[in-house]
């Protein structure tokens, strides 16, 4: 690994009291971050990777940035994991723990946390999967046979000819006691003048050989694969696996330790702007399902304009979970508990009119915002609320956030979830049957929250909780 990249000495004096520094989604102390990488929980920490540019505020120079939490809550920068290394950098990959020593790394103290990572060649050399792993609980890792491909690159290429396979996934599957890789591949499809989406997977008893298993050929794959079993409807007995992609279009089926196999639909798990490569925790504690993802702020970054010295922002961890609805099997997501211990105080109104909550709301200045309410949609047909300037409105049965609609589900009840950080809102209706991920910059002289509608309409619950900074 290329010593040079190891800049985060350098950022040991850089504090998180920016005006634009979000205040309780992770951002790096300085420089560029894209996609969350190796997520992991070891020995009481959750370990975030990151697709990390050490030089510089844009991306570039890839290398896995490193944070651990006790909660996914509160973070601590730790100095980059993975540096580039010979002609290439390190791009999106998985972590997982050695539990039964399948690579022969673990010591008596440590089980080895294995990380895979595509090494992107420059120079239009093929790209490749390789390895490293750590004895130290994730603080430094050996490459693996220097870093040689353990999955050499598969072939094929798209229609300008890169032949650019990336962001291995890898999971222990427990009916086949196998290791098994999910790696995106792209083939060119020249006759329709396309290019086709390709899963391969792959699986190793040794955490180094990888054998071929299937392929998933679906139009709809993009980069940063991920496959994990959940439950359907809260019951154990009944698992589904999910599959998604970067964008995260998801499908819902069996994986049998050998393929994938469908119904071949496939839905959209967010309908905001900013919602990409998510990847879930590996090796989970308590049989959580959570989900972090990369909030991306497109083209234009306020973050630079503003001289900022880090730029973008991971998502709220978010637990997911299948249920059965009219429309069938559809994916839930739900922010995790552990935001509770960041409210330092709720405001809670119990079947209030909207007057009545407005003229509460009136008294407060808000800035970090974890908002809830529900109310009766045979009664209610229109409202709006503004946070601190962003607009979730409601029309006749349907949410909308900025002309998109967010639908909700066909029952006597309807909720909305808002979470507002300065450089972000995520909505979550129903609880997170929709949900909707957003950079959106609130205004700074805005602090305030106001209902817009017929000031009779009652709310069954509303419930708006003040968050503490996690950099305090
Ligand atoms: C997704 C992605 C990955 C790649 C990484 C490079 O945002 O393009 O496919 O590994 O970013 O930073």
């Amino acid at each position: 690994m290329i010593d040079s990249f190891q800049t985060f000495k350098s950022y040991t004096s850089t504090k998180y009291d920016q005006v634009l520094r979000p205040q309780f989604h992770f951002s790096s102390k300085k420089n560029w971050i894209n996609d969350p990488n190796g997520l992991v929980y070891y020995k009481g920490e959750y370990h975030l990777f990151f697709q990390h540019n050490p030089k510089s505020i844009n991306w570039g120079n890839m290398t896995w940035g490193h944070a651990i939490s006790r909660d996914m809550i509160n973070w601590t920068q730790l100095p980059h994991a993975i540096l580039p290394y010979g002609n290439g950098t390190i791009f999106s990959g998985t972590a997982v723990v050695d539990n039964i020593n399948s690579l022969g790394e673990n010591t008596e103290k440590e089980k080895a946390i294995v990380a895979y990572f595509t090494h992107a060649q420059k120079n239009k050399d093929p790209f490749y999967q390789s390895g490293a792993y750590s004895i130290d609980r994730g603080r430094s890792f050996n490459l693996i046979d220097q870093g040689k491909p353990l999955v050499p690159n598969q072939g094929f290429s798209d229609r300008k000819g890169r032949r650019t396979e990336r962001d291995p996934k890898v999971f222990w599957h427990e009916p086949s006691k196998k290791w098994v890789m999910v790696l995106w591949l792209r083939k060119a499809d020249r006759k329709n003048k396309k290019d086709l989406g390709k899963v391969r997977f792959f699986y190793s008893n040794d955490l180094k050989n990888w054998e071929f298993l299937s392929d998933f050929d679906r139009s709809w794959v993009y980069e940063c694969m991920d496959l994990v079993e959940l439950s359907v409807d809260g019951n154990s007995q009944n698992r589904k696996w999910l599959i998604y992609d970067a964008s995260f279009d998801y499908e819902v089926g069996v994986f049998d330790g050998k393929s994938m196999i469908t119904n071949n639909l496939n839905y959209l798990g967010d309908l905001g702007k900013n919602y990409y490569a998510a990847q879930t925790f590996n090796n989970s504690p308590d049989g959580r399902t959570v989900i972090i993802g990369w909030m991306r702020t497109g083209k234009k970054s306020v973050f630079v304009d503003n001289n900022m010295p880090f730029n973008q922002q991971m998502s709220f961890p978010c637990t997911m979970e299948l249920k059965t609805t009219s429309d069938g099997i559809r994916l839930f997501r739900w922010p995790i508990k552990e935001i509770e211990s960041l409210y330092y105080s709720t405001n809670l109104y119990r079947k209030n009119k909207l007057s009545t909550i407005n003229k509460k709301l009136a008294k407060n200045r808000y800035e970090l915002i974890d908002l809830y309410g529900s109310f009766n949609p045979k009664k209610v047909n229109n409202f709006e609320i503004n946070i601190r300037g962003q607009i979730l409105s409601y029309q006749k049965g349907k949410f909308y956030f900025e002309n998109t609609e967010l639908p909700s589900l066909n029952r006597s009840l309807k909720s909305f979830r808002v979470l507002l950080d300065r450089t972000s809102i995520e909505i979550f209706i129903d609880e997170g049957y929709s949900v909707s991920t957003n950079y959106a910059v609130s205004e700074d002289s805005n602090k305030t929250i106001k209902l817009i509608g017929n000031e009779k309409v009652i709310f069954d619950l509303f419930k708006v909780s003040s968050l503490n900074s996690i950099w305090q």
